[in-house]
C-alpha cells in the first residue's frame, strides 16, 4: 500500500481497516510494520513495543498480528504512562510491590514498561489464543517481567488477591460498535467499562486501587465520566494529536475506592 501526500488520513483509516479485516489474523512482515508506523504514527519507529521500533521488529523476531498492530500501546504512550504511574506511587505509602494487573492485554505492552521499572510481574490475560500465543512468543523474546494467561480477565482477577491501594489495573478492552463516528461509548465495549470496574471493585474486597484505562479523543455521550462516577479522576495523558479527532489516543489514571466519589 502506498501513502500520499495529499491523503494520509484516507491511507490511515484504510489501512486500519485492513488490520482489523483480513489482517486481523495475520502475522505482519517488517514492511508492513513500517508501513504501520507511518500510517498511524507518522514514522516507522513510532510503532515501537518492548522497546523494539518496527524496523528492528522482525530481527528481533517480533511477531505482531494485524489486528495487534492497530490495537496496541506503543512504547512513547506505555512510557508515558508508567511515569505518571510511577509519581503517583511515590505519593502513596506501601512497603509492598503494587499487584500489577494487565486485563486485557493484546501486546501486553500497556503495563510493560511499569513491570519493568518496578521489577514486578505484570499479570495479564489475554482471551484469543492466536493474541496470546503471539504475545507469548514476544515477552519471552523480550525477558519481559510478564506472566500470561490465556482466558477471561474475570478468571485472572480471582487469581490475585488485593496488596494494598497501589495496586494498578490497566484497562483497554475491545471497542467494536463503541467506536461510531459519534466518538467512543465506554459504555458499550466488550465487555462495558462499567462492568469491568464492577468487577474490579468486588475482587478487591473493599480495597482501593488504581485504574488506567486507554481511550481515543473523542468520547461519546459523557461516557468516561458516567463509566468512572464512583472513582476518584488523578491524571490524564493527552499526546500531541497526528490523526483525525477521534483517532487519537488518551490515557486516564482514576482512584477506584468503595468511599470515593466524584
Ligand atoms: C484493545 S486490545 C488491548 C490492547 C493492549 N492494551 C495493547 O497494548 O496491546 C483488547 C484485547 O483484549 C482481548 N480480550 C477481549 N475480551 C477479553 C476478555 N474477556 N478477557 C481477556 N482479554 C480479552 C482481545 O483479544 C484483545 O487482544
Amino acid at each position: 500500500m502506498t501513502t500520499t501526500a495529499e491523503s494520509p488520513h484516507v491511507a490511515y483509516f484504510a489501512y486500519r481497516d485492513r488490520l482489523l479485516g483480513d489482517l486481523r489474523t495475520t502475522t505482519l512482515s517488517g514492511e508492513q510494520l513500517c508501513e504501520a508506523g507511518r500510517l498511524i504514527y507518522g514514522r516507522p519507529e513510532g510503532l515501537s513495543l518492548y522497546g523494539v521500533p518496527a524496523p528492528e521488529m522482525e530481527s528481533a523476531g517480533i511477531r505482531l498480528l494485524g489486528r495487534t498492530t492497530i490495537e496496541c500501546c506503543v512504547d512513547e504512550y506505555a512510557t508515558a504512562v508508567a511515569d505518571v504511574i510511577a509519581a503517583y506511587h511515590a505519593t502513596l505509602s506501601g512497603d509492598h510491590k503494587p499487584l500489577l494487573m494487565d486485563l486485557f492485554c493484546g501486546s501486553g505492552n500497556f503495563s510493560h514498561p511499569l513491570a519493568t521499572r518496578l521489577g514486578t510481574t505484570a499479570y495479564a490475560a489475554e482471551l484469543d489464543p492466536e493474541v496470546h500465543a503471539a504475545t507469548a512468543h514476544n515477552l519471552k523474546q523480550v525477558g519481559a517481567p510478564t506472566e500470561l494467561f490465556l482466558g477471561d480477565y474475570r478468571d485472572l482477577l480471582g487469581k490475585h488477591p488485593a496488596r494494598g491501594h497501589r495496586d494498578t489495573f490497566f484497562v483497554e478492552p475491545p471497542w467494536g460498535p463503541a467506536f461510531t463516528p459519534e466518538g467512543l461509548d465506554l459504555t458499550r465495549t466488550s465487555p462495558p467499562v462499567p462492568e469491568i470496574l464492577d468487577d474490579i471493585s468486588r475482587a478487591r474486597d473493599g480495597i482501593p486501587c488504581l485504574v488506567v484505562i486507554k481511550t481515543n479523543d473523542q468520547i461519546a455521550h459523557d461516557s468516561l465520566a458516567r463509566s468512572f462516577h464512583q472513582a476518584r479522576h488523578l491524571r490524564s495523558i493527552t499526546p500531541a494529536p497526528a490523526l483525525p479527532y477521534g483517532a487519537n489516543m488518551d490515557f486516564h489514571l482514576y482512584r477506584l475506592s468503595p468511599n470515593d466519589h466524584r
